[in-house]
C-alpha cells in the first residue's frame, strides 16, 4: 500500500474529503451537498465532485439537472491525460449556492445508462479531480457511490484523502455495512472525522412532532459508537422535496431542524478539520488575482442542455 506522504494532492485544495457509507440510500449525497452548501455559507471556499457515475445525484439535488440524453462524442467525457494541464483547457465547474459542482451526470441524460466497468471508476474519479479547474478551494468534497470496493479503493491508494465523514442510518443494516467502510479508511490511513446519523427520528409535518421510525439497533458496534458524532440528522419529507427541486434544505429551510443538523455538522467538521490539520490554515493558498471569478454562478437553473 502506498504510503500517506505518496499519494497525490490537488493544487490548491487545502483539505480533500469524502462522504462515504458501505451502505446505499442512507443519504450520502444529501449530507455531502448539505454540507458543501453549509461550509460555503460560512465562508469557506468549497468544491464539490459527483463520485457516483452510475446515478449521479448532485445535478437534481442542486437543480442543474441534464433531463436529455447525449448522443455520440457528446456522452465523452473529456479528461485529462496527465496531471498538469493548464488552467484554459480544464473543464469549468458550475457554480451553485456558492458551491463549485461537477458531475458526471452533466454530461449523461438523468435516465442515461452509462456502465463503466467497476475497476475504471477510482480512475474516472481520479482524472476528474485533475481535469476540473477548481481555482482554489479550503474544501474539495467527493460524494462517493455506496459500497467498500471501487471506486474508493483506487482513491483512497492513489490520492491524499484528509477525512471521511461517514454517514448510516440508525439501523443494524446500515451500521453493519458503515463499519465495513470504517475499517477500510482506517486499513489505509484516511482520517475518520466522524459519523453521521440520518434518519434519526421523524419530524411530524402536522404538529412538529419528532418520533422514532426506524427501529434503533439493538446491538451495540462499538467502533461506530466511539466515533465523534458530526450529526444526528432527522428524517423530514420537506426535506425530500427540496432535494427533489434542487434547493438543499440548508438554503431554503435554513432554521427547520434538519438544516440546523447540517448546519452544525458542518461547523464540526470545519474544527474537526482543523484540530487535526493545523498546518493547512498556514498553508492557505494564496488567491489569485482572478480568484472566484473563474465560474458563473448558475442560480434559478433548473435544466442543462450540455
Ligand atoms: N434527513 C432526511 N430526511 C428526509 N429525506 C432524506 C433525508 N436524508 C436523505 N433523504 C432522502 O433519502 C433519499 C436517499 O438519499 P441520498 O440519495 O442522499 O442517499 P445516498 O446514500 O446518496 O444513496 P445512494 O447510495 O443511492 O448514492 C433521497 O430521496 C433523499 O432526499
Ligand atoms: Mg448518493
Amino acid at each position: 500500500m502506498q504510503g500517506r506522504t505518496q499519494r497525490a494532492r490537488i493544487d490548491q485544495v487545502g483539505t480533500l474529503l469524502v462522504v462515504g457509507s458501505g451502505k446505499g440510500g442512507v443519504g450520502k449525497s444529501t449530507v455531502s451537498v448539505n454540507l458543501a452548501v453549509a461550509l460555503a455559507k460560512q465562508g469557506a471556499k468549497v468544491g464539490l465532485l459527483d463520485g457516483d457515475a452510475y446515478g449521479p445525484s448532485i445535478p437534481m439535488m442542486l437543480g442543474v439537472r441534464k433531463r436529455r440524453a447525449s448522443k455520440g462524442t457528446e456522452a465523452i467525457v473529456p479528461l485529462a491525460e496527465k496531471k498538469d494541464i493548464p488552467a484554459e483547457q480544464k473543464l469549468k465547474p458550475l457554480l451553485r449556492y456558492g458551491v463549485k459542482i461537477m458531475s458526471v451526470g452533466f454530461f449523461i441524460g438523468e435516465e442515461q445508462a452509462v456502465a463503466p466497468m467497476p475497476d475504471v471508476l477510482g480512475m474516472l474519479i481520479r482524472q476528474l479531480l485533475y481535469s476540473v479547474d477548481w481555482g482554489v478551494l479550503d474544501y474539495l468534497i467527493i460524494d462517493l457511490p455506496p459500497g467498500t470496493s471501487e471506486p474508493q479503493a483506487t482513491l483512497c491508494r492513489e490520492m491524499q484523502l484528509d477525512g471521511a465523514v461517514l454517514v448510516t442510518t440508525l439501523q443494524d443494516i446500515a451500521r453493519i455495512d458503515t463499519a465495513k467502510a470504517l475499517a477500510m479508511f482506517q486499513g489505509v490511513q484516511v482520517p475518520v472525522l466522524g459519523v453521521v446519523q440520518n434518519m434519526d427520528g421523524f419530524i411530524c409535518p402536522h404538529c412538529g412532532e419528532r418520533a422514532e421510525i426506524f427501529p434503533r439497533s439493538q446491538e451495540s458496534r462499538s467502533v461506530l459508537d466511539e466515533l465523534p458524532l458530526l450529526g444526528s440528522v432527522p428524517l423530514d419529507p420537506a426535506a425530500v422535496m427540496n432535494g427533489d427541486k434542487g434547493h438543499p434544505v440548508v438554503i431554503s429551510m435554513p432554521v427547520s431542524p434538519v438544516a440546523l443538523a447540517f448546519t452544525r455538522m458542518a461547523e464540526r467538521v470545519a474544527a474537526t478539520v482543523k484540530a487535526q490539520r493545523p498546518d493547512v490554515e498556514a498553508e492557505k493558498p494564496v488567491v489569485g488575482k482572478d480568484g472566484d471569478d473563474t465560474v458563473k454562478e448558475e442560480m434559478g437553473t433548473d435544466e442543462r442542455e450540455d
